[in-house]
């Protein structure tokens, strides 16, 4: 049968509609197979994800949640530091605990424009003095352990939890210039403060989120924010932000006099014991399983079935914070627990990560 050239373009053209119908089709079974593979380790998609600025964040916020995209960064640069007074320095320890951790706190109620920060957040410390070439020392970052309302709710304070680097070389004991700087300041005195800085450690908006918290030595500083944020009763009535998640701590001390905050989270624990759980790696006073070091990495293992049961849910984040060195523990830990579960960390890992549901601060 012959056809002429019209009717050749004509029956083309009526199988338009039935190509974009298959494309459409595939498509959309693509579409579906993706969400059934990420389903369970992806991000949750009803976050709003916001955090309050102090400014935009009158007493009652509840129903307003501005986005991560507000939050406040570098509002005061090295070049011209935020110049903040010392309120408070006092010891975080108890008798017979090692080293020097100190809670201190800065008054920011000079500064125009205010210092404002959000939990999760750190500042810049820039140390008095000179370094041995006569110029003026590096700026230092600390995390922030106050949340924005600081620890007086007035929103006009940051509180730091520092502890006081000291090593041994060739003999001699060398004190860190930065964190030795902080522990011996005394109310009063000036500080030259600059940021705030990070998003990394952001809380997410969720009311129902789950937060599982990891925290070696200093580390516990942004969790004692997130803490304070969750379960101080002041805080919540300020904040408006009502958490009904649970949130779990896994806190690593050397000793039990070496538990920072530990009363707080304590009677938290009493007063919210359906939403706040408290596991402790007392390193020096425990033992793990093979006899060495008691470590989180090993709670980690003891909990792992419960840990990745709330992993599982789109609603859980996790924090980890303090030394460098327990990554690769916990990375440990985590592919153990994973592959108890018949789950593959390696994968799942950069999935929480890309879902903005695992955070890392370790330095
Ligand atoms: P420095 O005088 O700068 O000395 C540090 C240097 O000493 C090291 O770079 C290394 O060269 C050397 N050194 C250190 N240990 C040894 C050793 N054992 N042997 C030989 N040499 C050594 N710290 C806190 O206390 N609390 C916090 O909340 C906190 N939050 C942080 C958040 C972030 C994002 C980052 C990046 C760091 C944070 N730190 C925190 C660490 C803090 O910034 C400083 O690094 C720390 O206080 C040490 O500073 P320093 O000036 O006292 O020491
Ligand atoms: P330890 O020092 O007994 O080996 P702090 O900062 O107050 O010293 O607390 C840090 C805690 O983290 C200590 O209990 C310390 O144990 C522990 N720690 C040290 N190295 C690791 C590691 N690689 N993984 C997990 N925890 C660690």
């Amino acid at each position: 049968m012959a056809y002429s050239e019209s009717t050749v373009v004509i029956g083309g053209l009526a199988h338009i509609p039935i190509v974009i119908g298959v494309f459409w089709l595939v498509q959309q079974n693509i579409l579906n197979r993706q969400g059934k593979t990420t389903s369970s380790f992806t991000a949750n998609t009803n976050s709003t994800s916001s955090i309050p600025t102090q400014k935009s964040a009158p007493k009652t916020t509840t129903t307003s949640k501005p986005s991560h995209q507000n939050v406040p960064v570098n509002t005061y640069k090295p070049k011209d530091p935020f110049i903040g007074k010392v309120t408070e320095n006092y010891s975080l320890l108890k008798e017979g605990a090692i080293g020097r951790v100190n809670h201190i706190t800065f008054d920011l109620s000079s500064g125009n424009p205010l210092l404002q920060y959000v939990e999760g957040q750190s500042i810049g410390i820039i140390p008095a003095g000179e370094d041995a070439k006569g110029k003026p020392h590096k700026i230092r970052l600390y995390s922030i352990a106050s949340t924005r309302h600081g620890d007086n709710y007035k929103g006009k304070t940051v509180s730091l939890c520092v502890r006081q680097l000291q090593y041994e070389k060739d003999g001699q004991t060398i004190d860190g210039v930065c964190s030795t700087y902080l522990c011996n300041i005394s109310p009063g005195e000036k500080v030259k403060i600059t940021g705030p800085v990070g998003k990394e450690m952001l809380l997410p908006d969720d009311e129902d989120s789950n937060v599982i918290m990891l925290a070696t030595g200093t580390g516990i500083a942004p969790m004692r924010a997130y803490l304070r944020r969750m379960f101080d009763q002041k805080e919540r009535q300020k904040n408006g932000w009502e958490f009904k998640g649970k949130a779990w701590l896994f806190m690593g001390a050397p000793k039990t006099a070496n538990l920072l905050y530990d009363e707080d989270f304590e009677a938290y624990k009493k007063q919210y014991p359906d939403n706040f759980r408290y596991t402790k790696a007392i390193s020096r006073e425990q033992n793990n399983s093979k006899g060495g070091r008691m470590y989180i990495q090993d709670r980690v293992l003891e909990h792992s079935d419960e840990l990745f049961e709330l992993i599982e849910n789109p609603k859980t984040h996790i924090y980890l914070c303090g030394l460098k060195g327990m990554e690769p523990g916990i990375d440990e830990a985590m592919t153990a627990a994973a592959q108890a579960k018949g789950l593959n960390w390696s994968e799942l890992r950069p999935q929480l990560k890309k879902a903005g549901r695992w955070h890392v601060e370790t330095y």
